[in-house]
C-alpha cells in the first residue's frame, strides 16, 4: 500500500476529546481538550492533523479517502495496564465461599486461591493456554483497550512461567491489540523460599530478559506473598537485565513496597487499596504511576484506593481491569473506567486520562493515548454524540468502533 493510499480524513465527529499527551499528574488529569465538530487526518497509522472540520484540508483527499463517522464522539482508545489474562481452571468455588464470608487471604493461606489457579495453569499445554486466553483478550479489545499488559505468575515452576509468556507471544500473532508481557513473581513456593528467590534472580529473570519474553518484572508484595526485602532482590536482578519494574502493593497491607518502588523508579505501583499517608506522599512525589483496579474493589469488597488524595498529592493515576479469575473477573476496560468514577470518585475527565495516557505511561509508552499529531491513531467512536457516555454507561457498550493504527476493527 502506498503512503497516499493509507491516508484517511475522518469527519462527522460531534466531539473529539483528548487528554494532553504524555503522563498527567494531579489537577492536569482534568485538563481535556474538546473539539466540537471535529475532523482528524491519519497517515500510515499515525495522527497527522486534528481540528475543526471547517478547517480540514478536504481538497487534499479524494472521496474514498474520507470516512464520515456520522456525528458521534471520538476518544482515544484505552490501555489496560494490568491483566492476568492467561490462566486455566476457575475460581467459582472461591467466589461462592467468599460471598458467604471467607476472606480472600484465608483461602490463599489454606493453599487455594492463586495457588489453585497455579496448579491448573501449570497442567495446561501452550495451545490450551492460548485458546483460553484469546477470547479474553478479544473481549478487552472490544471494550476499547487496544494496548493490553498481560502478566505471567500462575506458573508453579519456571517451565510453566515461561509457557505463560510464550502464550502471550503467540497471542500477539492473533490479535490487533498491542500486548505487553510482564514476568510476575506472584507467590513463593511452600518450601525452599530462599533458594527460589535466588533461582528467580540468577536463572529465570536472565532467561526471560535474554529471550525477550517480557518487558517488565512485577512482584506481589504482601503478607501472603513476597516481603519487601525479597522484592528488592527481584528488582535488582530485573534492573541489571534491563527490565522495567512494576509492583502489586498495598492490596491488603502497606508493607513498604510502594516506597521501595518509588525509590527505585518503578513504572507503576498497582492496587493501593490499603495505602495510607506515607504511600500517598511517596507516589505524589514520584514519577511512578499509581494504578488503581476498581474491579478488585467491587469483586473482593475492599476499600477503594484513595484516588482523591493521590490526585491532590500530585500523583499520576492510571486504571486497569486486573482481569484475573480470583480478584477481578472484569473483561471490560470501559467498565473499569466507569467503576473508577463510581468507586474511586475519579471525575469523568480524570478517568479518561487515567485509562489512556496515564495507563500507557504505566507501561512505559508515550506514543499513544492522546489524539494529537504524532500519536498512534488508536481511537474509539461511541454510539453517542457526547463522550461522557463512555464513563456513564454500565452493562452494555457505548463503543461503536475500535480503530487501531487508523484501521477499523470488525468486532
Ligand atoms: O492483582 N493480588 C494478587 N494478584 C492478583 C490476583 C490473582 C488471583 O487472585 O488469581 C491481583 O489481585
Ligand atoms: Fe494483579
Amino acid at each position: 500500500m502506498s503512503a497516499r493510499e493509507s491516508r484517511t480524513l475522518f469527519v462527522g465527529i460531534s466531539q473529539l476529546v483528548t487528554p494532553q499527551a504524555g503522563p498527567q499528574r494531579g489537577a492536569a488529569m482534568r485538563d481535556l481538550t474538546l473539539v466540537p465538530g471535529a475532523a482528524m487526518v491519519v497517515e500510515d497509522g499515525v495522527i497527522v492533523w486534528v481540528g475543526p472540520e471547517s478547517e480540514a484540508p478536504k481538497n487534499a483527499f479524494n472521496s474514498d479517502q474520507v470516512r464520515d463517522l456520522g456525528g458521534v464522539a471520538v476518544t482515544p482508545a484505552l490501555t489496560d495496564p494490568h491483566t492476568h489474562a492467561v490462566w486455566a481452571g476457575d475460581r467459582l468455588g472461591d467466589f461462592e465461599a467468599r460471598v458467604q464470608g471467607v476472606p480472600y487471604e484465608t483461602i490463599l493461606a489454606r493453599g487455594g486461591g492463586i495457588r489453585s489457579t497455579m496448579r491448573a495453569t501449570a497442567a495446561a499445554s501452550l495451545p490450551e493456554l492460548v485458546t483460553l486466553a484469546l477470547p479474553r483478550v478479544q473481549a478487552l479489545l472490544r471494550s476499547g483497550a487496544t494496548t493490553i499488559e498481560i502478566k505471567s505468575g500462575y506458573g508453579l515452576d519456571f517451565d510453566a512461567e515461561l509457557r505463560m509468556l510464550e502464550a502471550v507471544r503467540l497471542l500477539q500473532t492473533q490479535t490487533s491489540a498491542t500486548l505487553l508481557p510482564t514476568l510476575l513473581l506472584h507467590v513463593p513456593p511452600a518450601e525452599g523460599r530462599a533458594e527460589y528467590v535466588q533461582d528467580v534472580c540468577l536463572t529465570l529473570i536472565p532467561r526471560v530478559a535474554g529471550e525477550r519474553l517480557a518487558t517488565a518484572v512485577d512482584v506481589f508484595c504482601e503478607r501472603e506473598a513476597f516481603s519487601v526485602e525479597e522484592t528488592r532482590q527481584f528488582f535488582a536482578a530485573a534492573r541489571s537485565h534491563g527490565l522495567n519494574l512494576k509492583l502489586h502493593a498495598d492490596q491488603f497491607h502497606a508493607l513498604g513496597g510502594t516506597e521501595l518502588a518509588c525509590e527505585l523508579g518503578a513504572l507503576s505501583v498497582d492496587h493501593l487499596e490499603a495505602s495510607a499517608e506515607a504511600q500517598i506522599a511517596a507516589l505524589g512525589r514520584s514519577a511512578t504511576v499509581a494504578t488503581i483496579l476498581p474491579g478488585v474493589t467491587l469483586h473482593l469488597d475492599l476499600p477503594a484506593a484513595p484516588v482523591r488524595q493521590l490526585i491532590e498529592a500530585g500523583a499520576c493515576v492510571a486504571l486497569g481491569t486486573d482481569l484475573n479469575p480470583g480478584s477481578s473477573p472484569l473483561y471490560s476496560a470501559q467498565l473499569a473506567l466507569a467503576l473508577g468514577v463510581r468507586l474511586n470518585r475519579l471525575t469523568p475527565a480524570e478517568a479518561l486520562t487515567a485509562a489512556t495516557v496515564n495507563a500507557a505511561a504505566a507501561l512505559g509508552l508515550t506514543d499513544r493515548g492522546a489524539l494529537v499529531p504524532g500519536m498512534r491513531a488508536d481511537f474509539l467512536t461511541l454510539h453517542s454524540a457526547d463522550w461522557r457516555d463512555l464513563p456513564y454507561t454500565l452493562g452494555t457498550t457505548p463503543i461503536q468502533l475500535v480503530v487501531v493504527a487508523g484501521q477499523e476493527l470488525s468486532l
